[in-house]
């Protein structure tokens, strides 16, 4: 298992858009997924974004029941109208959770690992994960939606003074 160190807000790497992979199961992108991978797995969270490890590509992993699934260039194109509040934290803001209101269901294009196009509808914890992860991609925090701070909030008054 190689663990890759989590980059942490305020990085300003977290605030970039990432770019669109175009080159399948290159060396470095296949070695990438699988740090990912383990990362996501060691640090037991719902779902980890490429940018959380320093590189600023489209690539998300999300811990399901089946496993990790990993997707690469995802893009919401639909959103269910009603929406849930519930509360979220993120590896990159530690020690800080909030409710942030996200669609219930939602329609993901994505690629998998070979390249192929797939397309997912996702409801419940995963969509919320989803949408949390794509997010990151697009240089988006749940600090930036959060509707209010349930823990943490002391910490985030520390991170405001950096
Ligand atoms: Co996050």
């Amino acid at each position: 298992m190689s663990q890759i160190p989590i980059i942490l807000y305020p990085s300003k790497i977290l605030r970039q858009k990432s770019i669109s992979i175009k080159e399948f199961h290159t060396k470095e992108l296949d070695i990438l997924v699988k740090n990912m991978s383990d990362t996501l797995l060691e640090s037991k969270g719902a779902g980890l974004a490429a940018p959380q490890i320093g590189k600023n590509i489209q690539l998300i992993a999300i811990n399901t029941k089946e496993g990790i699934v990993t997707l690469f260039n995802p893009i919401i194109i639909k959103k269910s109208w009603k929406k849930n509040i519930d509360e979220e934290g993120c590896l990159s803001v530690p020690g800080i959770f909030g409710l942030v209101k996200r669609s219930n269901a939602i329609i993901v294009k994505a690629q998998d690992i070979d390249g192929k196009k797939t397309t997912l509808n996702a409801n419940g914890l995963i969509s919320r994960v989803l949408q949390h992860e794509i997010d990151h991609l697009n240089g988006i925090l749940f600090i930036d939606r959060v509707l209010k701070i349930t823990q943490g909030e002391e910490n985030i008054k520390k991170f405001l003074k950096t």
